[in-house]
């Protein structure tokens, strides 16, 4: 079936081909998603070949509606609860105890499973019309860079899904924030697109857990979200030579000198903005002529956190 455009008649073929035990890419409001039914062990198994992702990587769950992901856990703290009458549907995942219907493969054994209602009207649809819970990482290769578009899927996984569902460029652009609890405290374990200052402002101080300079999910490598290229992280300002085999990424203003490629994450210095076109802009790089990528640092604030995350990431070799 290949790449289709979201209609609805082609969501409810996508849903079919989950129940199928089939595997579906579609777009959520942070990136796309590569779906497969997560109460089916042998559908989620197709996920993992699909990225050649090593098992010991957890999948998350997305379902449609704050009341059916509830069931999903076994326990769920009042701070917990607190976040998902706020935040779901967005980009905010929950790690909690599992109930026992959630298999080992989707969350690799640990007595824990990652859980979130994505915003994106076509993930609803999808989610609503499979009838179950959808089990998706980004639809990426394991460690490289995550997509925003369908051309992004379709170039890095080719024929490997069942069905790639076009819904556009996701607004977003990076992963949802995920979040766990420690007696009944929120503790950050990736940055992504609801910045913790909007958590906090909820659920209280969240605690930040780092190693290497970077929060760690179990499957959440150091290095990560790699562009084939060597990435830097510099300042603005830095003494960096341009020439036809270096990129740069600048966060709102040109650089001068003659780059083999320079984008311009947001020219008005919205982080949002600059979240939401990162992963397009690392993409464009991907060209045999660029072997080194030179990005600004951003603010860490806001999205900036999720931005530094995904940079400090993409830069470890
Ligand atoms: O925005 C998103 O979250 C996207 C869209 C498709 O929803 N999904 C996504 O999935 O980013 P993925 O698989 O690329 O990243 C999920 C992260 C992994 O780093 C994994 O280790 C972590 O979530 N994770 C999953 N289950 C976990 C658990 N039980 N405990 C801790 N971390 C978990
Ligand atoms: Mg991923």
């Amino acid at each position: 079936m290949g790449q289709v455009k979201a209609t609805p008649g082609n969501i409810k073929k996508a849903a079919a081909v989950i129940r199928a035990g089939g595997v579906t890419a579609f777009p959520t409001e942070t990136v796309y998603g590569l779906g497969a039914d997560g109460l089916n062990p042998q559908a989620c198994a197709r996920i993992f070949e699909i990225k050649g992702r090593p098992r010991f990587d957890p999948l998350i769950l997305h379902e449609c509606s704050a009341a059916r992901a509830m069931k999903l856990f076994s326990k769920v703290p009042a701070a917990a609860k607190k976040l998902a009458a706020r935040f779901w549907p967005g980009p905010l995942t929950l790690v909690l105890p599992k109930a026992a219907a959630v298999p080992d493969i989707v969350t690799s054994g640990l007595a824990t499973v990652a859980v979130r209602v994505p915003s994106n009207p076509v993930a609803l649809a999808l989610i609503k019309a499979a009838g179950r819970p959808v089990a998706a990482p980004s639809a990426n290769r394991f460690g490289r860079l995550s997509p925003t578009s369908a051309a992004h899927v379709k170039k890095q996984l080719g024929r490997g899904p069942d069905m790639i569902l076009d819904g556009g460029k996701t607004a977003i652009g990076v992963e949802s924030t995920i979040i766990t609890f420690e007696v009944g405290r929120p503790v950050l374990l990736r940055p992504g697109g609801l910045a913790v200052e909007e958590i906090e402002k909820v659920a209280g101080p969240v605690v930040v857990k780092k190693r290497g300079g970077v929060p760690l999910a179990p499957g959440c490598l150091a290095k990560h979200y790699a562009p084939k290229a060597r990435l830097e992280i510099i300042e603005r300002g830095a003494a960096v030579k341009p020439g036809p085999h270096a990129a740069y990424l600048a966060f709102s203003k040109k650089p001068a000198g003659k780059w083999a490629a320079v984008k311009v994450l947001s020219p008005s210095g919205s982080l949002r903005e600059a979240a939401a076109g990162l992963f397009a802009c690392l993409h464009s790089f991907e060209k045999k002529e660029i072997r080194i990528i030179y990005a600004e640092r951003v603010p860490a604030q806001g999205l900036g956190r999720a931005i530094m995350d995904r940079l400090k990431r993409a830069s470890r070799r």
